[in-house]
């Protein structure tokens, strides 16, 4: 079995040293529009389909890296616990580069009660800190692998704009990397609508893991993400957003149905999501072409052109609006 500290030797290089006093990295948040569901290897997050995304500008991980005598870990300058899970987390990514000790710090504009993975642009910007700490020469496609080590999403969040997973084939995941689509759509908005920004029950990996081994739905999901991966590819070369917001929504729906197929059932929706997605259906019984995603967590994102915002507004006072291509 290949583990990340191979990967992480192939690409940066083994006995790394620190070359500057400290590093630096940031990245934005990204939301999925045809999703990453499933692992083909669980240890490297290969993912067993490819998926796509769109980043969040504004909504941001700003992050530094500094040796140290200790382990250490501030986020929005809290002091975490050292032996909690997050901090283990971002100190098990660093150990893959070096067997030296270091303080990281993180700030970050994504609302904590945003109800966003923010482990995705957590780990794309700790891995563009590593890279700059070390000062490893590597293109976009190797940063991406780097950050899919952290996190699986946090690989595309090295990209602005929409942004293509590509899946791969290697057993290695060196084909396994974001690539940039270079289409900006400056009309296209994304509201975030916070149902609850308490700690899930389930986590994003387990529920993946629980979907891929009791679901009988999940046998379906790869040809389900083909045919809306390929859409959404054609409705953003088109600009056609109702094909883009249909497959979206779609997509989502798709993932959630496996997950409530599972066994125990991943049930991540409160009244409030449904309540909201009702009411995105609602205003496009009306003539309104607003769509929605969700991700695992009860939070729903919707999907809308800049001249819908302010019947959307209407309808959803308590939406923040986000402004993909600025
Ligand atoms: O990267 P992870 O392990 O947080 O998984 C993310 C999974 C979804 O957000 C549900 C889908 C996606 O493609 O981002």
């Amino acid at each position: 079995m290949i583990t990340k500290k191979q990967v992480v030797e192939w690409i940066a290089g083994a006995d790394l040293r620190p070359v500057k006093t400290q590093g630096t990295g940031h990245a934005s948040v990204n939301i999925a529009l045809c999703k990453y569901w499933g692992k083909r290897d669980e240890a490297l997050n290969l993912p067993v389909t490819s998926s796509l995304s769109v980043s969040l500008p504004g909504l941001e991980a700003h992050t530094v890296v500094r040796p140290a005598d200790e382990w250490s870990l501030r986020l929005n300058r809290e002091v975490q616990d050292a032996g909690g899970r997050t901090a283990r987390r971002v100190f098990d990514y660093l150990a893959l580069f070096s067997d030296e000790k270091f303080a990281v710090e993180s700030e970050s504009t994504v609302p904590l009660a945003a109800g966003l993975a923010s482990s995705a642009s957590g780990f794309a910007a700790l891995a563009r800190a590593a890279v700059d700490l070390f000062d490893v020469k590597i293109g976009g496609d190797m940063l991406s692998v780097l950050a899919r080590l952290g996190s699986g999403s946090a690989c595309r969040s090295v990209y602005e704009g929409f942004v293509e997973w590509q899946a791969g084939i290697r057993a290695d995941g060196m084909d396994s990397h974001a690539v940039p689509l270079g289409q900006p759509w400056p009309s296209l908005r994304v509201g975030l609508l916070l149902i609850s920004s308490g700690c899930k029950k389930t986590g994003s990996r387990d529920a993946m893991r629980r979907t891929c081994e009791t679901s009988s739905l999940y046998t379906s999901w790869p040809h389900k993400v083909e045919q809306d991966l390929c859409a959404i590819r054609e409705a953003i070369k088109d600009r056609d957003f109702e094909r883009l917001g249909r497959h979206a929504e779609s997509n989502a729906l798709g993932m959630h149905a496996t997950m409530l197929d599972s066994w125990p059932p991943v049930v991540y929706w409160l009244p409030e999501s449904l309540e909201a997605i009702h009411g995105a259906h609602a205003l496009r019984e009306q003539g309104v072409p607003v769509y929605f995603t969700m991700d695992a967590g009860p939070n729903v994102k919707l999907l809308y052109e800049a001249d819908s915002e302010e019947v959307v507004k209407q309808r959803f006072p308590a939406m923040r609006t986000i402004v993909p291509f600025p």
